[in-house]
């Protein structure tokens, strides 16, 4: 077992990759959404770390995205549903690889994605006990035929020589349920998502059956390797001794007579794409356009999807916070808040924005003065070429979640520094902050400390700022996504000739 994994790197071409097998990457979230442009129905990728970091692999080895029917759902958000739903030519909008979606029924989606996922899972792996939904009884049944139909059109779709690659926390027990009907399927699993400590982890009722549904995958990949040591605990303490056996020294899991390897895989950015586009002439001037609305002052920038897992509402008040403690920064700094829309059905989230809300009218009212407000606040998605010219703009990025499993805004900031003229706050709950030790770490619990930091970024020597942004962004360089997905598929490949 301690033999190098054997390397596809080399592989390229197509014809050489498809030689190794198909790679088959399972997904709740649809890698291209509809969207209507006048009359014309055209493909949009759907923003978000997982899409944008496999959307270039899979189109590179010609696979096969298995994803929820999100795409028909999305047209029936216009008008005349039924004439688009049917006169929708799909072949003509050229998909860049074969999708094939599971067909999940409105109760399902229901209970299963808006239930079971986002109001247990979500907010549990993520430390939020207290917001977690135990009691709609509907759920769990949901969760488990949603997973089963994924799992069956995976063994309907896929044979043993592809490389199948399920994705995070909503189908957790899909490795298992393909395992049972196919008991040679290459298996590969990645959480999305913090794993939390076992003493968090085991409140979920049936963790039993949602450790075994991992461990039906060849290979379980984490973020970082503080929730592979989670994870390992979990097995350990919840599941009889008798069925598994751990290996710490290797991270593997003997189990069913098969090894599991447990690694983790910080998941990162297409970094060069990024770097590139901050550098055209488009954004460049987009960025100039930017600075000179907002004139000479100090900019905070806060960009993220509306979830309460990103702590925007402490970091509000870190602002508020900030101005009464440094008053002299009235009208010499302002913050803007981009906050993009997310799982709008879900009533934690509908009062979160309400929330929100009203802490930027409360502290917008107390602090404007003439010609000038402290906080800029925005809702709704911008696509990167939007997001990029804030990104030039801002002096300070604050990424505050109370927990992350890794956060990508943070890398997407440092790459479009070029000019290394920024400094990144950085909470230690994300899994980031692991990686990215560098920038300024901060407990954004701790709302006077959040403040302070801020304070002392902005005065920051500039040589001091520029060492550490070029740290920062070397790093990612080197780790982006093509490597993340490298030493995931390395591993994978390892990970089946150990098995
Ligand atoms: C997180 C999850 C992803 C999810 C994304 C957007 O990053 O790890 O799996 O796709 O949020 O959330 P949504 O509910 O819109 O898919």
């Amino acid at each position: 077992m301690s033999e190098t994994p054997t390397s596809i790197k080399n592989h390229t071409t197509v014809e050489a990759e498809n030689e190794l097998g198909r790679l088959v990457i399972v997904s709740n979230r649809e890698p291209y959404t509809i969207k209507y442009h006048g009359q014309d129905i055209c493909l949009e990728k759907t923003p978000g770390g997982l899409v944008s970091a496999l959307d270039p692999v899979l189109k590179e080895r010609n696979g096969l995205w298995i994803c929820w029917e999100g795409a028909p759902k999305k047209v029936a958000e216009f008008d005349d549903v039924s004439v688009l739903d049917e006169d929708i030519d799909w072949e003509s909008l050229e998909l860049p690889y074969q999708i094939q979606s599971v067909a999940l029924s409105a109760t399902e989606i229901n209970h299963y994605y808006y239930g079971y996922a986002n109001t247990r899972i979500w907010p549990l792996f993520h430390y939020f006990v207290s917001r977690c939904n135990f009691f709609d009884e509907r759920d769990w049944p949901s969760y488990l035929s949603a997973n089963q139909k994924f799992a069956n059109v995976v063994v309907e779709h896929t044979s043993d020589s592809d490389w199948v690659w399920v994705q995070d926390y909503h189908l957790l027990l899909v490795p298992e349920m393909i395992r049972e009907q196919a008991a040679n399927r290459r298996i590969a699993f990645f959480l999305h998502i913090p794993f939390p400590a076992v003493e968090v982890f085991k409140v979920l009722p049936r963790r039993d059956i949602i450790l075994r549904g991992l461990l039906g995958s060849d290979l379980i990949g984490l973020h970082v390797p503080e929730y592979v040591e989670y994870f390992l605990d979990a097995v350990e303490r919840l599941l009889p001794a008798s069925e598994v056996q751990i290996d710490r020294v290797r991270a593997c899991i003997l189990y069913q007579g098969r090894t599991i390897q447990v690694k983790a895989f910080p998941i990162s950015i297409d970094f060069q794409q990024i770097e590139t586009l901050a550098s055209s002439e488009e954004i460049q001037t987009k960025t100039k356009q930017l600075k000179e609305r907002y004139g000479n002052q100090k900019i905070g920038l806060s960009i993220d999807r509306l979830d309460y897992s990103k702590g925007i509402l402490e970091n509000l008040e870190s602002i508020r916070v900030f101005f009464e403690k440094y008053p002299t920064y009235k009208k010499r700094f302002c913050f803007i808040q981009i906050a993009a829309p997310t799982r709008t059905e879900v009533p934690e989230y509908q009062k979160m924005k309400e929330e929100i809300d009203q802490a930027v009218g409360r502290i917008n009212g107390a602090l404007a003065e003439d010609n000038w407000i402290p906080i800029h606040y925005f809702y709704r998605s911008f696509p990167m070429d939007d997001v990029l010219p804030y990104f030039m703009l801002a002096d300070v990025a604050m990424v505050t979640p109370l927990r992350d499993g890794m956060n990508l805004v943070a890398k997407e900031y440092c790459a479009a520094k070029t000019d290394l003229n920024g400094v990144l706050l950085l909470s230690e709950f994300t899994g980031a902050a692991s990686e990215m030790k560098e920038a300024m770490l901060i407990n954004p619990f701790y709302i006077e400390h959040v403040a302070d930091t801020l304070h002392e970024a902005l005065h920051l020597p500039a040589m001091i700022r520029e060492d550490k942004m070029h740290a920062l962004r070397e790093n990612i360089r080197q780790h982006d996504i093509h490597y993340w997905v490298n030493s995931f598929m390395d591993a994978f490949q390892y990970a089946i000739s150990h098995r």
